[in-house]
């Protein structure tokens, strides 16, 4: 196996490599050349020094940015300023060119717009790749955080008949002829003749399947992709994601909020941790104060207040909201923020929310107006975790599913938990993208995954 440049860039010179990767850039004149080649392991190139008289011609010219190449060469230390090693060519083999006149990704300076329009190539990019390789180490950093606290990793299906959030945000599933659609006698479509025999929609959570778990293995998580058909064009909403839902028998909502606060920033402390050179980059080129503010986060307790408080708050600010503020409305990402970056300066954990803008699981409080949710709210971010105890009675949630006019033929199966050995439990949902908008400094949500679906997007 060839070593990675990373690993080449850390090891011992004085020796013959061999090195694969995407040429960055050439430079040089007609005594050396210089090539700048990376091949993904790390956002640094590794440089390569050739003797333009010690090649064929043909082959130096098909040496431009975006080819890929394989050098066969000696590992010396560096002669010039800027990396400590450098590959002294001997051999260079061609394996893919781009052609200068039409690959789309020349040096540099490309607008995050045009990028999307070429997300096949864009994680070729410095800012991608960064971007890439700390969404794999988050997703390695939640595995990690839950397998070494107890919890069962638990797979929930895609595929579902139920409405978890009750937003009617599905997307449907089908295999029935759009065309001609079978129908039954009063006229309506006759799922019987589909696929499942029902009417199916892609997961908008895994939650209520992540209660059963809960209530069998004590503490499970899921980590999956999540579907929501709703008509969002902002920087924070995709039409897929991915989430990250654990659900824990036995937690009230202060200890849901105490896992939550944990997890988030063992997260954050992990990509401090272990992703310096790419969250340098991205300090660099995207957002001056990223690092700062990930350090921040890991150092400060969480404000902990309840809706109301947080209402009254953003009452009295004086602020000109676009969207009203008075008690029983939902907040919106500027009400969210303002809270945090301009009130707190501090992540907030929102709770008691007014039982109407809430799901139908939710643990209701003695009052009759509010229930037992939690959000997390971040600097530039607004909501990044939703979550909640949830309602163990099963009167109480029988009354609160009627109230809401909810049909309960596919959910038997999960009002048997509350039927049979229920029990206090609690669970939230992490953003997977909303994170990595966090700890990357990525100010737009289809920049944090490789490729993003959109209302009217789904290219690639
Ligand atoms: O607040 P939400 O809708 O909560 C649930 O789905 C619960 N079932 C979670 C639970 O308690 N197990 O979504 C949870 C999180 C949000 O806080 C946000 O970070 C993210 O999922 N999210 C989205 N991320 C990107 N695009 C969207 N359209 C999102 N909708 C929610
Ligand atoms: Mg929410």
């Amino acid at each position: 196996m060839t070593p990675t440049i990373k690993e080449l860039l850390n090891t011992p010179h004085g020796r013959e490599v061999v090195v694969k990767g995407w040429v960055r850039t050439k430079r040089g004149n007609k005594n050396v050349a210089f090539i700048a080649l990376n091949d993904g392991s790390t956002i640094n190139n590794i440089q390569i020094v050739a003797d333009p008289s010690a090649f064929d011609e043909e082959i130096l010219k098909k040496i431009t940015t975006g080819a890929c190449i394989r050098v066969t060469g000696d590992l010396v230390e560096s002669q010039g300023s800027g990396q400590a090693v450098e590959v002294q060519a001997k051999e260079i083999e061609i394996y893919g060119e781009a052609d200068p006149e039409k690959y789309p990704l020349q040096k540099k300076g490309h607008t995050m717009e045009y990028l999307r329009t070429i997300a096949h190539l864009r994680p070729r990019t410095n800012t991608f790749g960064a971007v890439l390789r700390i969404r794999n180490a988050m997703a390695f950093a939640i595995h990690k955080y839950f397998n070494e606290h107890g919890f069962v990793y638990l797979n929930t299906p895609l595929i579902t008949e139920s409405d978890c959030e009750g937003a009617g945000e599905m997307f449907q599933v089908t295999t029935l002829d759009l065309e001609n659609l079978p129908r039954t006698e009063s006229g309506a479509i006759d799922y019987s003749e589909d696929f499942f025999g029902k009417q199916t929609s892609l997961t908008v959570s895994g939650q209520l399947e992540g209660e059963l778990g809960a209530m069998a293995l004590g503490k499970i998580y899921t980590f999956g992709p999540t579907f929501r058909a709703e008509n969002s064009n902002t920087p924070r909403h995709l039409a897929e994601f991915w989430m990250i839902e654990p659900e824990m028998a036995f937690y009230d909502v202060q200890d849901n909020m105490d896992l939550a606060e944990d997890f988030i920033k063992t997260l954050v402390r992990y990509a401090l941790e272990n992703c310096a050179d790419d969250l340098a980059f991205l300090n660099k080129m995207i957002d001056p104060e990223l690092i700062s503010r990930l350090e921040g986060v890991v150092k400060t307790d969480f404000v902990r207040l309840t809706y109301t408080e947080g209402m009254k708050i953003l009452m009295e600010s004086g602020e000109k909201f676009e969207f009203p503020v008075y008690w029983g409305v939902d907040l919106q990402s500027e009400h969210e923020r303002y809270l945090v970056e301009k009130y707190f300066k501090k992540p907030v954990i929102l709770t008691d929310y007014p039982k109407d803008i809430k799901a139908f699981y939710m643990k209701q409080n003695e009052d009759g107006k509010t229930v037992r949710g939690m959000d997390v709210l971040f600097p530039k971010i607004g909501e990044i975790i939703g979550g909640s105890e949830r309602e163990s009675d099963y009167g109480k949630l029988m009354t609160r599913i009627n109230e809401l006019g909810m049909s309960t033929t596919n959910l038997e199966w999960y009002l048997d938990t509350r039927r049979y050995g229920s029990c206090p439990h609690s669970g939230f949902g992490l953003g997977f993208e909303r994170l990595l908008l966090f700890v990357t400094g990525m100010a737009n949500i289809r920049d944090v995954i490789p490729f993003p679906r959109t209302p009217k997007n789904a290219e690639f």
